[in-house]
């Protein structure tokens, strides 16, 4: 299943090709791939080049992996249990001198979006969530004070949408759509 971006320019393909997949395959994404996805994301711009970003991964069927699974949404953990990987992304708010990082939800979600780049190159699908309880991923996990959990990700190989529950089923073969150009650029 793909749901390529239907753009009026003449957008990268591997933009066009990533979409937040809910249905994947049971096939297991290999730690060496893993490591690949997670090198991406160290690679994108960062405030200071502080890389305020740091990544908890839980294969599926680890005990790691159902605990992420607790602290998800009840709606995401319907479809996010298929996953063959789960990350925390998890943001260091200051600085190493101290600091506040003001930017550091900013350069997180970069690293994030070169994470779900570099899977969909590979053939596989992300799906972030904010949908899950901060609260307890912070007791669960025991995070330190100065780490801000962000999202959680889901990753895997496409699978099919009609291995999904309602209403995600139907979400799954809904068409994307985005804003038009003019509601995002204001030219000066
Ligand atoms: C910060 C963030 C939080 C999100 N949280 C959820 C979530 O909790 N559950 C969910 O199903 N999708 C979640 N999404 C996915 C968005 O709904 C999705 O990216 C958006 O609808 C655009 O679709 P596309 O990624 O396929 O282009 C989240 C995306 C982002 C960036």
């Amino acid at each position: 299943m793909n749901k390529i971006a239907n753009t009026n320019y003449d957008v990268n393909s591997l933009i066009k090709e990533r979409w937040s997949a809910r249905a994947f395959s049971d096939k297991n994404i290999s730690d060496e791939l893993l490591n690949q996805f997670i090198e991406a994301a160290s690679w994108a711009a960062s405030s200071m080049n502080e890389q305020p970003w740091l990544y908890y991964a839980a294969h599926r069927g680890t005990p790691a992996f159902n605990q992420m699974i607790e602290v998800l949404m009840p709606g995401n953990q319907t479809w996010a249990k298929e996953a063959a990987v789960l990350l925390i992304s998890l943001a260091r708010k200051k600085f190493t001198n101290g600091n506040l990082n003001r930017h550091y939800m900013h350069d997180v979600g970069a690293a994030n979006q070169n994470l779900m780049l570099e899977a969909t190159a590979n053939g596989v699908l992300g799906h972030l969530m904010g949908g899950f309880d901060v609260a307890k991923t912070k007791e669960v996990f025991n995070l330190r004070e100065d780490l801000d959990p962000v999202v959680l990700i889901a990753l895997g190989y496409p699978g099919s949408a009609e291995q999904l529950p309602a209403p995600f089923n139907e979400r799954e073969v809904a068409p994307r759509s985005r804003k038009a150009l003019e509601e995002v650029l204001v030219k000066k």
